[in-house]
């Protein structure tokens, strides 16, 4: 029967990563894969997430299941992480929460959560989006249709455009939206921006599905989450995939939660026991370890306190590259967007083929859209990263 099938094609990031590795040239540099890198270029365990580790592995006195809700602390401690330790809604009974295998996770149980609400739901996603956005929504059999989001000559968000698509979305559509971060621009929305979107999707009875991977690696962790809250105050129902792979640099624990948000509790009560329902048949339940280890992060203190100062520093770090790339390469052209955007990722806005000869005569490495992880850099390669990229832009 497998006979029937043919390879795909390789994964382009796949490659790309490949191919760094077998670059032997010392002063190469990766701003291709995305995740967060320190100065030393490695993607490391954070302090909090060690020491809690030890505690789990001293305290754990059971592998027994744990059911398709996952943990009921990390569940309650998510919630109020993404909206907010007084959130009205948490204390209102529409929401609940439960654990995934990461934000693809929750991205999937949601759009098959969506379709087992209405099966010919249209989710709109922005124009760029993350690639993976595709298969898992559309993969559940939800018609994809996109809204315009950043304009490719100035690399901005094109605010007029994106409402003047949605305008046309109709009752019942689900608009995907990046929490923060937007992957792969970094262009997100002002809270101004939030507010008008949230009140298009209340007028026209859309439905918001936000996709919350960066959380505290764009401003902060509160202002990160400011649109977001806003929309959940406005709205009867939405959707939250959040992710821990980034902010607690848990990536490999698969680890990450989906809120859901519905009109009235009685709602929300049928609601979960479906969307329970649809886990179990999925993967049945949650792996435990990651989401063990935020919950002990956020339940204590002292780790607590410890977790905030790393992830504050991963940020600034972030912001602090942000101005100097953009400073390094104002001599070129107006490269200030990068300073404003938010986030590990921005467009550098060449073509294809100077991305290659970035790639082939100077060893750094970027996605063919010419999407860079800002974390990738640091303040010894930035002179010569600048140099490169005015060189090919010359
Ligand atoms: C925009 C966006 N959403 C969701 C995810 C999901 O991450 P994970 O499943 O690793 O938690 C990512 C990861 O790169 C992402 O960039």
């Amino acid at each position: 029967m497998f006979e029937v099938l043919k390879s795909l094609p390789p994964d382009p990031i796949l490659q790309l990563m490949q191919a760094f590795r077998e670059d032997s040239r010392p002063d190469k540099v990766d701003l291709g894969i995305g995740v967060y890198k320190d100065d030393a270029g490695n993607t490391p365990i954070m302090a909090a997430v060690h020491e809690a580790e030890r505690r789990l592995l001293e305290g754990e006195i059971t592998k027994s299941y744990v059911g398709p809700a996952g943990s009921a602390g990390f569940n309650s401690a998510m919630a109020e992480l993404i909206l907010g330790v007084n959130s009205p809604l948490i204390q209102s009974g529409r929401t609940a929460v439960v654990q995934t295998p990461g934000g693809c996770g929750a991205l999937r149980m949601g759009a098959e959560f969506l379709r087992l609400c209405k099966p010919d739901t249209t989710v709109w996603v922005s124009t760029p989006t993350w690639a993976n956005h595709l298969p898992l929504l559309g993969g559940a059999g939800l018609t994809i249709r996109e809204y315009p989001y950043l304009n490719p000559q100035t690399l901005q968000v094109d605010f007029d455009a994106m409402l003047e698509t949605l305008e046309r979305a109709e009752a019942g559509d689900v608009v995907l939206l990046h929490g923060c971060c937007h992957n792969p621009s970094g262009a997100d929305l002002s809270l101004p921006q939030w507010k008008d979107v949230a009140s298009l999707i209340q007028r026209k009875g859309l439905l918001p599905f936000v996709d919350m991977a960066y959380q505290g690696l764009g401003e902060g962790l509160e202002p990160d989450a400011a649109g977001l809250r806003h929309l959940a105050g406005e709205v009867p129902e939405m959707l939250i995939a959040a992710s821990c792979s980034k902010n607690f640099g848990l990536y490999r624990e698969r680890t990450g939660a989906l809120v859901l948000v519905s009109g009235t509790a009685t709602i929300n009560s049928a609601a979960t026991s479906q969307l329970l329902s649809i886990i179990r048949s999925h993967y049945s339940m949650p792996p435990a370890h990651g989401a063990a280890i935020v919950e002990t992060v956020l339940g204590d203190d002292g780790l607590r306190a410890r977790w905030q100062d790393e992830l504050t520093g991963m940020c600034e770090r972030i912001l602090h590259l942000r101005h100097a790339f953009a400073e390094a390469l104002a001599p070129v052209g107006d490269f200030d967007f990068i300073a404003r955007q938010r986030g590990m990722f921005s467009f550098m806005g060449i073509s294809p083929a100077q991305v290659n000869r970035l790639r082939e005569e100077y060893g750094i490495y970027m996605l063919g859209s010419s999407r860079v992880n800002v974390a990738g850099l640091n303040d010894r390669v930035l002179p010569a990263v600048a140099d490169a990229l005015r060189d090919v832009l010359r």
